[in-house]
Formats: structure tokens, sequence, C-alpha cells
């Protein structure tokens, strides 16, 4: 590279890296929460068409930002309008980074836990046969998942000071395909349990009738977390693919491969809470409670519990990689050895801000903030607020501050498809995401 700048070794790299950090458990954990409190069905269709729509849309507009510049997204913002407060987008994705990390490590850290624990065998078969109740009493043990937690974010830290290529890379092309296949044996299981097509009922057949603003707002700002969009992520990412590649191609990839894992685990999930009886309105414990049971009832269930668990760790991890990324890209600037200090320094303090969400599930699970507990706070700050605002600007700056011939050009580069395609990605980008994203807001605050 005659820049020094690295790239992704190959096109199918970044497709797993940045597939990488849109799959993990954004639709293996949150989504089947989120249904289960907000409407099952209805929220899962209406997640799909803003993924699909907005998502897409969205997706290519920041890898147009990203490969066009190639540069993270501070330096990207300002070199497409230089002189303005555009580069803030950056620094709003650096903090809704932040944010994020902080909790998902919490969650790496109870799947590390689960791990740990199925590996001993005191997963499957808990002496009161209530795994919700065993979630309560793993969960506020506070050392145990304090260490985890630490665990977690210390190989994150590990993995993204190695730099892309060695580290991201090589890692997500193993994991990625190996959670594919145990997906699938997972959700055959969980389909030929009895009283299984209840769930997927549930989660399949919308019912329009119990939908509000607020589940519009939580299906779009679930569209937009797991495609990990609005934080610039994909820009950053995108930053390092050669200017030879299909846009469309990879995203659409990205997209299919991400819609795909969120079917899979819906159709996991929920077969699994009628079967046993379980409430699908949990909240974030749902899998938790629900993937022991289901395992339990198959052959060499512990056996495949600590596989699943463990590409799931996987997959968090991928997506926790591409959040530390971002915030090392943006003070690094390809010095290795301040890539190191960042990595340690930020991932040591996304940690420490983590640490009030992990206590929330034990001594300060009385502390509330704004009616809930600082965890589900943190949680909806980021999914709901900054990353719709993220979206919405990204959605406005892109047709703003880049010329259409540059948009055209970046886009349709490589890909078959015309000028149609163009107009309508446009029209998507410029109208359609801004109004959705704002409507759903003034919904939501009882404005309109
Ligand atoms: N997309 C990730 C997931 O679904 C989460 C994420 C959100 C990652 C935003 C990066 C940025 O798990």
């Amino acid at each position: 590279m005659s820049d020094g700048r690295e790239q992704w070794k190959s096109k199918i790299g970044f497709i797993l890296a940045a597939a990488g950090s849109a799959i993990g458990l954004g639709a293996v954990w949150k989504l089947p929460y989120v249904a289960g409190t907000s409407g099952g069905g209805a929220f899962f269709l209406i997640f799909l068409v803003f993924t699909l729509l907005l998502g897409t849309s969205l997706l290519l507009a920041e890898f147009i930002i990203g490969r066009k510049t190639q540069k993270p997204p501070i330096q990207a913002y300002k070199e497409l309008a230089p002189g303005t407060l555009w580069y803030g987008l950056g620094i709003l994705g650096i903090i809704s980074s932040c944010l994020i990390l902080s909790f998902y490590s919490v969650v790496g850290g109870w799947i590390i836990t689960y791990f740990v624990r199925s590996l001993t065998g005191s997963l499957t078969d808990p002496a009161t046969g209530d795994y919700g109740a065993l979630f309560d009493s793993i969960i506020s043990n506070h050392w145990e998942v304090g260490a985890a937690h630490l665990v977690f974010i210390i190989i994150t830290i590990l993995i993204v000071q190695g730099g892309i290529q060695k580290g991201i890379e090589r890692a997500s092309s193993i994991m990625m395909p190996s959670l594919f296949i145990i997906f699938i044996i997972l959700v055959i299981r969980s389909l030929t349990l009895d009283g299984a097509m209840e769930g997927v009922a549930f989660f399949l057949q919308p019912d329009l009738s119990n939908v509000d603003g607020e589940t519009i707002l939580f299906a779009l700002g679930q569209a937009f977390f797991s495609l990990s969009l609005g934080v610039s992520i994909m820009v950053t990412y995108s930053s390092y693919l050669g200017k030879q590649e299909s846009l469309v191609r990879s995203a659409s990839s990205i997209v299919g491969l991400s819609v795909l894992i969120a079917l899979l685990s819906g159709l996991a999930i929920f077969p699994g809470v009628f079967a046993f009886g379980l409430e699908p309105n949990e909240g974030p414990s749902l899998i938790f409670t629900v993937l022991p049971a289901v395992f339990s009832e198959m052959a060499f269930g512990s056996v495949f519990l600590s596989l699943f668990l463990l590409l799931l760790l996987f997959a968090t991890l991928t997506s926790a990689f591409s959040l530390l990324e971002i915030v090392v890209s943006s003070t690094a600037k390809n010095n290795p050895k301040r890539r190191r200090i960042a990595a340690w320094v930020g991932g040591i303090s996304i940690f420490l801000i983590g640490v009030p969400s992990n206590l929330s599930y034990g001594i300060l699970s009385d502390w509330h903030i704004f009616g809930d507990i600082f965890f589900n706070q943190v949680d909806f700050l980021v999914s709901n607020i900054l990353l719709p605002i993220g979206a919405f600007l990204i959605a406005v700056f892109v047709p703003l501050k880049i010329n259409r011939q540059d948009l055209k050009e970046e886009l349709l580069r490589g890909s078959k498809l015309g000028t149609g395609f163009f107009q309508a990605w446009l029209i998507v980008i410029r109208y359609i995401t801004p109004i959705a994203i704002m409507a759903a807001f003034l919904n939501v605050l009882g404005i309109w």
C-alpha cells in the first residue's frame, strides 16, 4: 500500500468482519427480548421492513463515506465538510460506541460465565429445574460476573491492538461460519419441541393491533443496532476497503446474513419459550433462561450448549472489536504504539463505565434512574435515542456534502445496477430515512 495504510486482505474478509460487527448480541440476545416485550410478530415485521429499506440504504451511505475518504470517521467528516461542525458526527459515533460496549461487555461476561459453567455441567440440570432462578443467582454473583466482564474486555483489547488483518479478519473468518451451523441445529431442535408452533406464531404472525409509536421507535433502533449503524463503525470498516470492490454487493451480503441470523434466533428462542411455559417478555435474561432449557432436551445437550455459547461469545466479540476499533482508529492514526495505548486506555475506561450496568442486576438493582435500572437506561439511551439520531444525521449529511456524481460513482462502481437504483437509494436516504426517524421520535414524544 502506497500510503502505508492497512487494507483488508480479501473482499470476503471485509464482508465477514463487517457482518461480524453486525451479527452479535443484537440479533441473538436483544432482538428476541425486545420482540418479546414489544409485540412479537408485529415488531419483527416492522424491524424487517426498516432493516431492508432504511438499514441497507444507510449501510451504503456509511460505506460511501468510508471508502471515498479512506479515513476514520472524524477525519472523514472533516475532509468532506471542511470547516464545519459535521465532524461531531464522528464524536457522537465514538461516544455511542463506548456506551454500547459498556453494556455489551457485561452481556459478553454473562456468556463467558455461562460458558465456563456449562463446561462443568452446572447449567443443563439445575437442582430446581428453574433456569430463571439460576440466571438470577448467577448474575448476582458479582465477583464471578465482574471477572468475566473484565476478561471479555481484555480479550477485545488484545485482538484490537493487533490491528485489522491479523486480528479481526482472521478471527471472523473461522467464527462466523461455525455459528451458522450450530444455529441451524438449534433451530431444528426448537421447532420439533412440543408446542413449538405457538412460539413460531408469536414470532412470525404479526398482530398489528398492538403496535404503537414506541414499538416503531424500538424497531427502528433495533434495525440500526443490529446492522451497527448510526455510529460510523461501517465508515471505519469500509475505510479499509479497496477502491474496486462493489459496495452494493457487500451491503447486500451483510444485510442478508444479519437478517438470516435474526430469523434463526427468533426461531430458536420463541418455540422454546412456549414449549417450556416461559414468558416472552422476560427482558434481557430471556435467552439465558430459554437456551439452557432447549439444549437440555437434546441428545448431547451439554456439549451443544457449550459449543453454542462459545460461538455466541465469538459473535459477540466480533461486534465488540468493531466498537473498540472505532475508538482506537480515531485516536491512534496508524501508529502501532499509540494503537496499543488507545486500545488499553479506551477498553479499561469502557469497562469502568460498564460496572454500574453489571451491578444493576445485583446490589444496584434498586437504584433507578428515570424509573429503570442503569443497564436498561444505557441500552435505551443508545439504541433508541443516540443511534437513530446518528442515523438521521448521516442520512442528511451524505446527499448534502457529497456531490451527486461522486455518490453515484461510489455507489455503483463494480456493480451492474444502473441509475434507477441510484435514484431510488437517494430518495430513501434523502427523504424517507430522515422523515421516518423524525416521525418515530415525534410520535413517542406525543407531538405527532
Ligand atoms: N450490531 C451489533 C449487534 O447486533 C451491535 C453493534 C451496534 C455493534 C452498533 C456496533 C455498533 O450485536
